[in-house]
């Protein structure tokens, strides 16, 4: 997976403001009227490390024949992670009916999305990931098992979050081994912080799950404390391993390392 910094040059101001506050950032002021004012830019911190990708033909021919079906394709900003804050995902429309959703931030390869929407055919999933090679592979996961429970965005997490989503829409919330960025120059692009909550806070329905797992010793420390602060969540910042977790490769990386995985569950109150 990508660790390498990396700057979404390319955000206008409305959403990369609300990127900037989950990511911890002051938001821009605007000068003058938005009707007027020239486009700006300015780039949050973000998470994720973008590459050019190239597809290998197989990929592209299962990408092209699978994507009009499974991949939502929203309007962009300016870069292709980001989502025009007025797109709104609608799952009963996508899906074609009403299900309990499973929302994945950073789905990776889709080893535990596949997974868990074979085993669970009566709920719908949203894989939410950047890297195309992960998308595609994805896709080829939803063929091999003939899935059609899944839909995947490769987008910026955060702008799901904050726009794309609608309040309260989502039954579970999974964040499996985000990108520890280890360095202490990079922590600052750590997905959990205290900003961030407020986006959980907002998508998940009063009783939704948080779910989250990571192999970094200091990850799990920090997502602890920040989650064990929030009032909104009663948190199980040492849960049992999550029965629905499949062992995904990157996991496997870390057992193979002998670091211990931790397992936090994060339950969002009511009449927050
Ligand atoms: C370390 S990998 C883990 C993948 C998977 N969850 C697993 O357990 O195997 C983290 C993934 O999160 C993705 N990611 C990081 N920041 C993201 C963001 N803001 N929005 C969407 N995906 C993101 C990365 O591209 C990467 O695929």
């Amino acid at each position: 997976m990508p660790h390498t910094p990396f700057r979404d040059s390319a955000m206008p101001d409305a959403v990369s403001d609300a990127a900037a506050r989950a990511a911890g950032e002051p938001a821009t002021e605007l000068t003058s009227a938005p009707a007027v004012a020239p486009a700006r830019f300015r780039a949050p911190m973000v998470s994720f490390v973008q590459r050019s990708t190239r597809l290998k033909d197989r990929q592209q021919r299962t990408w092209d024949e699978l994507a009009p079906r499974f991949v939502i394709e929203p309007p962009r900003v300016v870069s292709k992670t980001s989502v025009q804050p007025e797109f709104l995902f609608d799952a009963a429309a996508t899906f074609g009916r009403q299900a309990p959703l499973v929302v994945e931030i950073g789905s990776g390869q889709g080893e535990a999305v596949a997974h868990a929407a074979e085993q669970r055919p009566d709920t719908d999933f949203l894989a939410v990931e950047v890297y195309t090679q992960g998308v595609a592979q994805t896709l080829q996961r939803i063929r091999q098992r003939d899935l059609t429970n899944i839909r995947i965005v490769q987008a910026n997490a955060v702008e799901v979050l904050t726009t794309m989503l609608p309040a309260a829409c989502a039954d579970e919330l999974w964040l499996f081994f985000p990108d520890p960025w280890h360095k202490s120059k990079h922590t600052k692009r750590r997905i959990v912080t205290p900003s961030f909550m407020d986006l959980p806070a907002r998508v998940l329905r009063p009783g939704g799950v948080w779910r989250l797992a990571t192999d970094w010793a200091d990850y799990a420390r920090q997502m602890r404390e920040v989650i064990g602060a929030d009032e909104r969540f009663t948190a199980d910042l040492h849960a049992p391993r999550f029965e629905g977790r499949v062992l995904t490769s990157f996991e496997r990386k870390g057992l193979d390392k002998d670091r211990d995985i931790a397992d936090i569950t994060a339950v969002l109150s009511a009449g927050v």
